[in-house]
């Protein structure tokens, strides 16, 4: 495996690669099972499998949370070893950004602006989308692989990819969830034993809309109204709580399409974020007949 903090060093190894495909692993590090899993799927479906780990510091709305980021390189390391990464590029901030940066990459409309957009400002995609478009401009891979969990980022990423014709698939890997159901965060360490019990109410109530949507209810009010109740009960106030279209972000009534029920909260000092995604409904007809003997 060999590491790179330079664009100039990493396009040399891609050059001397060992063909196939490139398979690509945006990290900010702090690497846990959730990017193990996006790793693994790169892994098997490319000949050589690049992963970066740069804390980007545009896409922070809070410079405590910025500061309060987990680095820890050297574990990094060893976790790509032996997820079988070829390629590490682990740049500096001054190779990123340097001296007179001044290009910005702006999704605009409710895919950008509402929800996390709304809630960390519009400077947080706005630096996801700039740090993301120089990666996969610097990587050129075939394929870049990102979680569900961040569904309204995935979006973004889809967005711009589309827009400036950035030549690559984007891979989207389900959620990656510890035993207990919370999803897997470099954000989840922060949690004490009591908060993160409270935090399982996040899960929970995501698990309490699928049920209801499996049961038949289709009003998205009274599904985001199941779901207000169990975060409620364990008194997890929601930053939002929204039923929305998975691609345009805008909001729904009613079920027919896909729908993403998007939750973020605060538990303690810690902001998490999770969803799912239900499934469209059933047509009562011209569906396959599936009861009966
Ligand atoms: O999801 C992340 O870890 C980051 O937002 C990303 C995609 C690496 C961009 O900094």
């Amino acid at each position: 495996m060999m590491v790179v903090r330079t664009v100039a060093d990493l396009r040399a190894a891609l050059r001397d690669r060992r063909g196939g495909s490139v398979g690509f692993v945006p990290t900010m590090g702090a690497l846990h099972e959730g990017h193990v899993s996006l790793l693994r799927a790169a892994r098997a479906e490319n000949g050589t499998l690049v992963l970066s780990i740069f804390v980007n510091p545009t896409q922070f709305d809070e410079q405590s949370d910025l500061a309060a980021y987990p680095r820890t390189e050297e574990a990094d390391l060893g976790i790509a070893d032996d997820a079988g990464v070829d390629v590490v590029f682990a740049p500096g901030g001054d190779e990123v950004y340097p001296a007179g940066f001044s290009t910005m990459v702006s999704v605009t409309g409710p895919v950008a602006e509402t929800l996390e957009g709304a809630q960390r400002g519009r400077a947080h995609f706005d630096g996801v989308a700039t740090v993301v478009t120089k990666l996969l401009l610097s990587v050129l891979p075939d394929a870049a692989y990102f979680g569900a969990k961040d569904a309204q980022q995935v979006a973004v990423i889809r967005r711009l990819v589309a827009d400036l014709s950035i030549p690559v698939r984007v891979v989207v890997c389900p959620t990656s969830r510890d035993d207990d159901g919370l999803a897997r965060s470099s954000r989840n360490a922060r949690l004490t034993p009591e908060e993160r019990s409270r935090a399982l109410a996040i899960p929970r109530a995501l698990s309490a809309v699928t049920d209801a949507a499996a049961a038949g209810v289709t009003d998205t009010e009274a599904l985001r109204a199941d779901a207000a109740a169990v975060l409620s009960d364990a008194g997890v106030e929601p930053e939002y709580l929204a039923l929305v279209d998975p691609v345009s972000f805008e909001p729904v009534a009613a079920r027919r399409g896909p729908v993403l029920v998007a939750i973020a909260a605060r538990v303690g000092r810690t902001r998490l974020i999770d969803n799912v995604v239900l499934e469209p409904v059933r047509e009562p007809f011209g569906t396959p007949y599936e009861g009966g003997a």
